[in-house]
């Protein structure tokens, strides 16, 4: 059986690839994507999303607890201070539903305000600091949880 998993991404990262290359590396959405889809094999339907607009985020994860469909969710800016996205996402974990918090970077090594997350706290699990890499092993995590 293949499970789709919402690979969500919140504000500026569709500018990944030449948004602080030094902080979030040189490639881009589809090649995450590209590296997500070969990570997932025949067990895994990657559904890679972004948006700048907190209430489509808030809208995706709705659809997530519809469709019980588990969710790797870099919330970007939204992270450290989206109420509403912090309840929207506890809707999907609070209905059994894993949800991954995943950053690129790790907001902890940053400045102060990206060390508060209004999201750890209602997430399944948070992965933080690998680069691509933490979409990796959010994909890999959900060999465990669903
Ligand atoms: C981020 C970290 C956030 O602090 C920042 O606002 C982002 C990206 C990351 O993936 O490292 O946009 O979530």
């Amino acid at each position: 059986m293949t499970t789709t998993v919402l690979v969500l991404n919140g504000p500026n990262l569709g500018r990944l690839g030449s948004r602080e290359p030094d902080v979030y590396g040189s490639q881009d959405l589809d090649a995450l994507r590209t590296i997500l889809e070969a990570d997932a094999g025949d067990t895994f339907r990657i559904d890679l999303r972004q948006t700048d607009d907190e209430s489509e985020l808030v809208a995706w994860l709705h659809g997530a607890v519809d469709a019980r469909t588990p969710v790797i969710l870099n919330p970007a800016a939204f992270t450290h201070y989206s109420y509403a996205l912090r309840d929207a996402a506890a809707l999907v974990t609070k209905a059994g539903i894993p949800l991954v918090e995943v950053h690129i970077s790790n907001p902890h090594a940053r400045e102060t305000f990206r060390h508060t997350s209004v999201i750890s706290g209602i997430a399944t699990g948070v992965i933080a600091g690998f680069g691509f890499g933490s979409y990796r092993l959010a994909l890999q995590s959900l060999r465990y949880t669903s």
